[in-house]
């Protein structure tokens, strides 16, 4: 190969690898902004409750509560929720040594999320 075909494999190389490089960056730049409720839910609690809170075949043989359901919901302060992230409930693990306090506030307004909204 002679020396300029190496150059043009190389700048051909070079701008591949740049073109790749830009192209995640905006996924990088994401990286760090607040905490997302929806990962941390289903990083942290969808293994019982499931993603959509309405509990997976490991959180019903615990006896988690179908957190999606109305019903259930409208029987729960948001203190009662909160309380139950912080310090665990029954099989229900305690989160208030592995997660921040405002990561527990955001699990808690985001399990009143699921609950599908009444239509009055
Ligand atoms: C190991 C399985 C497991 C994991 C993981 C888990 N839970 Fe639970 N959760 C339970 C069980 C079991 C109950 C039912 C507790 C009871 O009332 O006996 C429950 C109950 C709850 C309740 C209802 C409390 C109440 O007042 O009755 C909420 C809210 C809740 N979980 C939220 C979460 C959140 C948020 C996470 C993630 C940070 C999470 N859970 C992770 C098993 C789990």
């Amino acid at each position: 190969m002679s020396e300029g075909k190496r150059a043009v494999v190389c700048g051909v190389f070079f701008l591949a690898v740049f073109g790749l490089y830009s192209g995640f960056s905006p996924v990088l730049g994401q990286e760090g902004e607040e905490v997302n409720p929806k990962k941390l839910f289903e990083y942290h609690c969808a293994t019982c409750h499931g993603e959509d809170g309405k509990g997976t075949k490991r959180g019903r043989e615990l006896k988690a509560p179908n957190l999606a359901d109305q019903e259930w919901q409208s029987k729960r302060k948001d203190d009662e929720i909160l309380n139950a992230i912080m310090n665990g409930k029954n099989k229900m693990p305690r989160w208030s040594d592995k997660l921040k306090p405002e990561e527990i506030q955001v699990l808690a307004r985001y399990v009143r999320k699921l609950a599908p909204k009444k239509r009055s």
